[in-house]
Formats: structure tokens, C-alpha cells, sequence
């Protein structure tokens, strides 16, 4: 098993990554969505398996730092099975909306299912849309949150432009993702977890151990910390910061359009 991106060929425009592979760039949506289709009905339970159920704490530090009050009008994009969604709506209440935005229609089905079983659906809108493209006018959300779908995203700088025009003036981008762990002893234990226990957990419980090799894969590959934050500020937004959690396992970045 490898542990080491094939070398980067930055001249080669055309190719990008998935996980450690180089495949031409046309082909890494279609190979991302495979990726969800298999695993969405056992997203939320391989979540909580995975992580010993800490996402939640992640993505409470999330909503609480999102600022959200009544009446606003939310994106959770890249929103999945709708674990933000689900948080926001009940903030947001009958007068405001949350749009759960995710390309792939699989995950989107899972999400409207368990949302609705939950009761949760005046103030929700389902939209399947590509983080590069957002169909969604100018200035329109007070709020973005992008949780664990950026390093999925063919082109980032796009998708982060796309974010930027869609958020009004004074709104704010939270993109909750996995980073770069702050010590040298943490990078060694979960470079172990994640490359013996993920994809032997999803080959038992999912029956694909590829698609779990490509989680463990994609999280090595996607911008550290400071380059996230770059990456953010070229794309317009200000005052972007970022708050490691779990010792930087994952990076909570936010910024504002001024
Ligand atoms: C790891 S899941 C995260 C789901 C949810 N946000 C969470 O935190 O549990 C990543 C999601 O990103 C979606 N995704 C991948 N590429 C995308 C793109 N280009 N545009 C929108 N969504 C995308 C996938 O379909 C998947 O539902």
C-alpha cells in the first residue's frame, strides 16, 4: 500500500488528483461521485465510527461559530446527508431558509429522508449543483459552511470564487475541513488509523475498502492550514482566520466578504 502521492507533474495542466493517483481533470467529478454513491447509506454511521463520533463536536464548533440568527438565509453546500442543515434550520426558524446544495444525488436523497423523518422541511430547499458553478444569485446567502466537501472539489480556487459571489456583503464562509495535525506523534498514529483501520473498516462494513483508502488519501492531499487561508483571501474573502481542533486532525477556516 502506498503512502506517498505519485510525484506531481505541475506542468501538466490537464491532470489532477484524486487521492494519491493522477487522473486527467475531466474525470475526477465522475470518480468522486462513485466514491458517494457507494458509501451514502452508510455515511452517517461510518461518521460516527469513524471519527468515535467526534465529528459532532467539529461541527458544533461550527454552527457556533457561524453567527446564524432567525430569518437568515443559509447554504450548506457540499451539505451531504445534512447533519449542518439539520442545526441551521432549526435556528433560522419558518421565516428563514437553508439550502442543501450536493452534486451528488444519492447523498441529497439520504439528507431529505432523515431531515424529514426528523420533521425538518418548511425551511429547507434541496438543490444539486457543483461547488464551482453555484446556481444561486449574487449577494444572496448571510452565511456559507462547506463541511468535509472542499478537498473533494475539482477546482477549489473556483468553488471558493463561486462561494464568494453567491454570500452577501458582511456574510461569512466557514469551510470546515481536515488539515494538517500540529505534531510530528499525532501525524504518525493517524497516518496508521487512517491507512489500516478506514479502508479495513469500509471494506467490512461497506464493501469497499477503495473508497475509504480514497478518504484517507484525499485528506493527506488537500491544502494545509495557511494555504487554505491563502487560497480563501485570493478568492475576495477578508479577515480569514482558522481554529485548529483535535490538535489540527481538522481546521475550522472562516472569512467575510467585506
Ligand atoms: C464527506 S461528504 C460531507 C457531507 C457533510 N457536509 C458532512 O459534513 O457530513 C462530502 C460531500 O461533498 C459532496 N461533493 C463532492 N464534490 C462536490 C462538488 N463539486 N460540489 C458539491 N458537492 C460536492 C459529495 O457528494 C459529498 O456529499
Amino acid at each position: 500500500m502506498s503512502q506517498t502521492p505519485d510525484k506531481r507533474d505541475d506542468q501538466n495542466q490537464d491532470k489532477i488528483d484524486f487521492g494519491f493517483t493522477q487522473i486527467p481533470k475531466q474525470d475526477k467529478v465522475k470518480r468522486v461521485e462513485n466514491v458517494f454513491n457507494s458509501v451514502a447509506s452508510k455515511y452517517d454511521m461510518m461518521n460516527d465510527l469513524m471519527s468515535f463520533g467526534i465529528h459532532r463536536l467539529w461541527k458544533k464548533v461550527t454552527i457556533e461559530s457561524s453567527s446564524v440568527r432567525k430569518g437568515q438565509k443559509v447554504l450548506d453546500l457540499a451539505g451531504g446527508t445534512g447533519d449542518l442543515t439539520a442545526k441551521f434550520s432549526k435556528i433560522v426558524g419558518d421565516n428563514g431558509l437553508v439550502v442543501l446544495a450536493d452534486i451528488n444525488a444519492a447523498m441529497l436523497k439520504v439528507g431529505r429522508d432523515k431531515l424529514r423523518d426528523e420533521g425538518l422541511f418548511k425551511n429547507i430547499d434541496y438543490v444539486q449543483a457543483n461547488a464551482e458553478e453555484l446556481p444561486f444569485a449574487d449577494n444572496y446567502f448571510d452565511c456559507i459552511t462547506i463541511s468535509f466537501g472542499l478537498r473533494n472539489v475539482t477546482d477549489k480556487a473556483k468553488a471558493l470564487r463561486s462561494m464568494w459571489r453567491v454570500l452577501k456583503p458582511g456574510g461569512r464562509l466557514l469551510v470546515l475541513e481536515f488539515s494538517k495535525p500540529e505534531y510530528k506523534i499525532l501525524n504518525k498514529a493517524y497516518d496508521l488509523y487512517s491507512f489500516t483501520m478506514l479502508p479495513l473498516m469500509g471494506k467490512l462494513i461497506v464493501h469497499d475498502s477503495d473508497s475509504y483508502r480514497y478518504l484517507a488519501e484525499s485528506i493527506r492531499m488537500h491544502p494545509d492550514q495557511k494555504t487554505l487561508k491563502k487560497m480563501m483571501e485570493t478568492a475576495g474573502f477578508a479577515d480569514v482566520t482558522y481554529h485548529n481542533m483535535t490538535g489540527g486532525i481538522v481546521a475550522l477556516h472562516i472569512g467575510f466578504k467585506l
